[in-house]
């Protein structure tokens, strides 16, 4: 699975607590169990010799009471590994929801769902608890259990010692340190498979955030990718096909051409497929057939890095790190000065507003944005994208959360930021992309007609519809 249907499939929460919650018990078992467990050991080793040393036939008996306890403990740590791993996924399921609730707070309260919303917590939260005590209880009787086979071990072994020095002159002093190493030997053993019980809980971790490693990655570079250089910006798309989930195609043998320094607009319903073909171009997918080409270089054979590089996005949602607004922009390029930062706002029409927030560039972002407005948000993403200067930039609704008027100011400074890049623009806004040298009108996974603004306004069909329908 690649990396972003990883992400699409599972909630933040959830991963969240794969990195909280099961990390944590991986760190305590490593802490406590791996210690004890290394002393445990050298202890069994060691008494396990002395015991050999006074009497082999009592050790075998000792020694088969101690099989028949790992045997015991065996069957107990198969059942509680299963409840662990069930405890874990409920916990993960538990922290999912909630952060879903809590950053859908909005929504929740203003439809009214908060009483659903808790009965569906609730639900999830019963599931944990279910799973945590079948697992506490499993885990829990593993010491009394191991408790009584070793006090029939010691019976036992009495039993038999007692035969050997009436029968066959074992001294009872060797017999009496026996005994007291029989009880020695019990006790290690016990804490090895109490231990080794604990880490279960912690393998039930590990293997959650194992999954999470094997996914991170994404199908790494071709072997012979190549680096992006001095990029123009010339590409093609041929019979690109591609679908979320295999066998529902989303985009249908697409093909177009875009020459370097063209500005290419997308338009057309929702769910038509416009932000899937941009998401392609910068390989947060991988497509299913066809080819994307860049400056005549196959995308699979171009290595990410710089691929992205070569690439600046502004999408539909906007996501704003929690530091300055001048950090946030410098995202856009790592290595840029403050002034570079100051001018990229001023191109992108950000500068007047973020001199009236509160510290001006130094004001912090809180929570992903919330101390700003929609458009507000968009211009500072703008003005990275602006920073960045890409050699192919992608606009995605970047200004459809902005009044008109602002609208027609950003509009300029993105008209300067397109100037000599290859641009993608998807609006529904058409006003904003009549100017586009092609315009590509998608329905249902595939272009129906394209052309300019004029010749498809010639044309009547669904791009004047759309463009009509605009004025009515
Ligand atoms: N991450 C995803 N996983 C599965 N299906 C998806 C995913 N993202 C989009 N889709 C589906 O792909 C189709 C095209 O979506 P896309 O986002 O490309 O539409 P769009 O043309 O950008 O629409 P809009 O104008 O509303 O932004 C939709 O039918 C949608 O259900
Ligand atoms: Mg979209």
């Amino acid at each position: 699975m690649a990396k972003c249907r990883f992400f699409d499939n599972h909630t933040h929460g959830e991963l969240m607590s794969r990195f909280t919650n099961d990390v944590d018990t991986i760190s305590d078992s490593l802490n406590t169990s791996v210690l004890q467990l290394f002393i445990s050991t050298i202890t069994v080793t060691g008494i396990f010799i002395l015991m050999l040393y006074i009497s082999p036939l009592l050790t075998l008996v000792t020694l088969t009471v101690v099989v028949l306890m790992f045997l015991v403990a065996r069957q107990i740590i198969k059942k509680s590994k299963l409840f662990f791993t069930g405890q874990q996924n409920a916990l993960g399921a538990v922290n999912g929801y909630a952060e879903e609730m809590i950053t859908g707070q909005k929504v929740v309260t203003v439809f009214c769902y908060e009483k659903s919303a808790a009965g569906d917590f609730e639900k999830l939260n019963y599931h944990l608890r279910d799973k945590a005590t079948k697992a506490q209880l499993f885990s829990g009787i593993m010491m009394p259990v191991m408790q009584n086979l070793n006090t029939i071990n010691f019976a036992l072994t009495a039993t038999v010692g007692g035969l050997l020095v009436i029968f066959r002159g074992l001294d009872l002093g060797g017999l009496a340190a026996f005994l007291q190493y029989t009880r020695q030997f019990g006790r290690p053993v016990n804490e090895i498979s109490n231990q080794y019980n604990n880490l279960q809980e912690s393998l039930a971790g590990a293997e959650r955030i194992f999954q999470v490693m094997d996914q991170v990655a994404e199908i790494p570079d071709a072997p012979d990718a190549v680096g992006l250089t001095n990029v123009k910006g010339k590409v093609q798309f041929s019979d690109v096909s591609f679908g979320y989930e295999p066998g529902n195609d989303v985009l249908k043998k697409i093909s177009f051409e875009v020459n370097q320094g063209q500005k290419i607009a997308l338009v057309g319903s929702t769910g038509a497929g416009k932000s899937t073909i941009v998401n392609l171009l910068s390989r947060f997918y991988d497509i299913n057939s066809g080819h994307i080409v860049i400056d005549g270089t196959d995308l699979a054979k171009i290595q990410r890095k710089s691929l992205r590089r070569s690439l600046a996005m502004v999408l539909q949602d906007t996501h704003l790190f929690t530091t300055t607004v001048m950090e946030n922009i410098r995202y856009g390029r790592l290595d840029a000065s403050d002034e570079e930062v100051i001018d990229a706002c001023l191109l992108a029409g950000a500068h007047s507003f973020i001199q009236r927030l509160p510290k001006g560039y130094r004001t912090i972002v809180e929570n992903d944005g919330n101390n700003l407005s929609q458009g507000q948000r968009q211009l500072l993403n703008i003005a990275r994208a602006t920073l960045a200067r890409p050699a192919i930039l992608i606009l995605d609704e970047a200004t459809s959360s902005i009044d008109t008027r602002t609208e027609q100011i950003i509009q300029k400074g993105l008209d300067q930021l397109m100037q000599g890049r290859t641009s993608f623009v998807i609006a529904h806004r058409l006003t904003t992309v009549h100017n586009a040298d092609e315009i590509l009108v998608m329905e249902h996974g595939e272009i129906i007609e394209r052309g300019n603004h004029a010749s498809l306004l010639k044309l009547k069909g669904r791009y004047s519809e759309l463009y009509n329908g605009q004025f009515d």
